[in-house]
């Protein structure tokens, strides 16, 4: 076989590879890949912000005041307010809720007693009775908290006064604020509204 024959055998020529008009349609081919991902990624990057954005605000908004605040809703009662003579006063916890897309204003979340001591300071008890979750009331008469559901009953300071409930009612975490900054002595209330497990001794956050 002649050195001609052997190097027409062994290195085959594409006429094609190097041909302007192979190079251009690889390159539009390229540029056609990236043009359509764009298409998909940026509106789809975008929908997605848009849907989790007021998912994001919510977040933002259940931290009520912010700093020392955050977590706590402010009360519709001053401190003044509270009786001196330490009778309990029930208060409906409002706060603003949100859902997917809309923002919904004072909504009742739950309800509490407050009870001045003799040294001023407030205890504020969750009203869910920690039995099985009715509704504990204020009985003037007997000076006590009672749940007509099934006869919970607890002194004024919360304890338990019967076998009934597994634990004391349950307290929740207070603060006195002036126009929104912590302080004491302070006529807002501001509290950290939280449930707790039924049926249980111990008192655990749901
Ligand atoms: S739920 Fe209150 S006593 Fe049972």
């Amino acid at each position: 076989m002649s050195d001609k024959e052997t190097s027409d055998v062994s290195a085959p020529v594409d006429k094609h590879e190097n041909h302007p008009s192979t190079r251009r349609n690889i390159l539009v081919e390229g540029l056609t890949a990236i043009l359509s991902f764009l298409l998909v990624a940026v509106p789809s990057t975008l929908g997605g912000i848009f849907f989790l954005d007021p998912i994001l605000r919510r977040n933002k908004a259940g931290s009520a005041g912010g700093g020392e605040l955050e977590g706590f809703i402010k009360l519709a009662i001053t401190s003044d307010s509270v009786p001196e003579d330490g009778t309990p006063v029930a208060v409906t916890v409002q706060s603003d809720l949100d859902d997917a897309w809309n923002r919904f204003k004072d909504v009742p979340v739950g309800s509490i007693w407050l009870r001045k001591n003799p040294d001023g300071r407030i205890l504020v008890f969750n009203s869910v009775c920690p039995h099985l979750g009715c509704s504990v009331d204020y009985r003037r008469n007997e000076g006590d908290f009672f749940c007509p559901c099934h006869t919970s009953s607890f002194d004024l300071d919360g304890q338990k006064t019967n076998e009934v409930p597994p634990r004391a009612m349950d307290t929740l975490e207070l603060l006195t604020a002036t126009n929104g900054a912590v302080s004491e002595g302070g006529q807002e209330l501001w509290v950290k509204y939280q449930n707790f497990r039924r049926a249980t001794a111990e008192k655990i956050v749901i």
